[in-house]
């Protein structure tokens, strides 16, 4: 097990101030967040996400704040030390600030988060004036934001355009001045991206397909080892195909049952000659008719 120092607010911070990106990825189980800690991976994102790639829904809209602490604590025990981030899962948080600020404390509380994220610009600014309020850091997430892809039109490049862009940098500032400590863009122009970021002031700025000028990096973990069956974004760099060597094995696996080819004689235990003469006697005794 890695022995580094769990990392805080203050160390993303003044990795910010030297001028050294943050790493941040998804993560939904005990064994993955096992790897990204050894990995010294600083962030980790438990995203609602996990609605597609671990549950295969079609789109995040199902997850239930359940679903999302019982992931969020797995994650948790295999990785005590990265940043751990809980996403707000779809009407967990839009409804009113007071069941924000309860299903951000159950993150906090349930799942020993380290912070929240949710998705929306200036409409949501209330929700993270009070979460922050209730002393819980605060993530916002602009640009394609996956729970409103309906109304954005799929999943696609967000502020293209002057005035969509314009929007996306207020925003920004709105969320930041509600108190946001980072802000997620997902999916926006690298330049609309490096304007956020030269304007934030006390705020963590990070991309997801939105160029190399943020403060930190996310990727989602299924794309970066070809996890997920659907689709791998444009976004995504494959570092692995993960999934061809599962099925692969898989695929061998089947071969070597039905070919009797496995198991091996390394793979299971036999009995001394001495306990197996006297269970065949103890079974002899047992079958002779009164
Ligand atoms: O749920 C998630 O993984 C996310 C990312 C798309 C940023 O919110």
């Amino acid at each position: 097990m890695s022995e580094r120092k769990k990392v805080l607010l203050p160390t993303l911070f003044k990795k910010v101030e030297k001028g050294e990106p943050i790493t941040w990825l998804t993560c939904y189980d005990y064994p993955t967040a096992y790897f990204q800690e050894q990995a010294g991976v600083d962030m980790i994102l438990v995203g609602d996400s996990l609605g597609m790639t671990m549950l295969g829904y079609d789109s995040t809209l199902p997850v239930t704040m359940n679903d999302m602490i019982r992931h969020t604590q797995a994650v948790r025990r295999g990785s005590p030390n990265a940043f751990l981030v809980g996403d707000m899962p779809y009407m967990s948080y839009q409804a009113s600030s007071e069941t924000a600020v309860l299903n951000a404390g159950r993150f906090m509380a349930e799942a020993a988060c380290d912070a929240i994220k949710l998705e929306g610009g200036a409409e949501m600014a209330d929700r993270i004036a009070a979460i922050t309020a209730a002393g819980i850091p605060a993530i916002g997430h602009l640009g394609l934001t996956p729970q409103s892809v309906s109304s954005l039109g799929g999943f696609r490049l967000q502020g293209k355009g002057a005035l969509q862009a314009k929007k996306i940098i207020d925003d920004a500032k709105a969320l930041e001045e509600a108190g946001a400590f980072a802000i997620l863009l997902e999916l926006v122009p690298d330049r609309v991206c490096q304007i956020i970021t030269e304007r934030a002031e006390n705020c963590i700025i990070m991309s997801l397909g939105s160029g190399p000028h943020a403060h930190g990096q996310l990727l989602i973990y299924h794309d970066l080892f070809g996890l997920y069956p659907k689709f791998t974004p444009k976004m995504a760099k494959v570092y692995g195909n993960a999934g061809e060597v599962i099925l692969n094995g898989l695929t061998q696996y089947v071969h070597e049952v039905q070919n009797k080819e496995f198991p091996e004689r390394s793979h299971y235990f036999g009995m001394k000659n001495a306990e197996y003469d006297e269970l065949v006697k103890l079974l002899e005794e047992e079958d002779k008719p009164f």
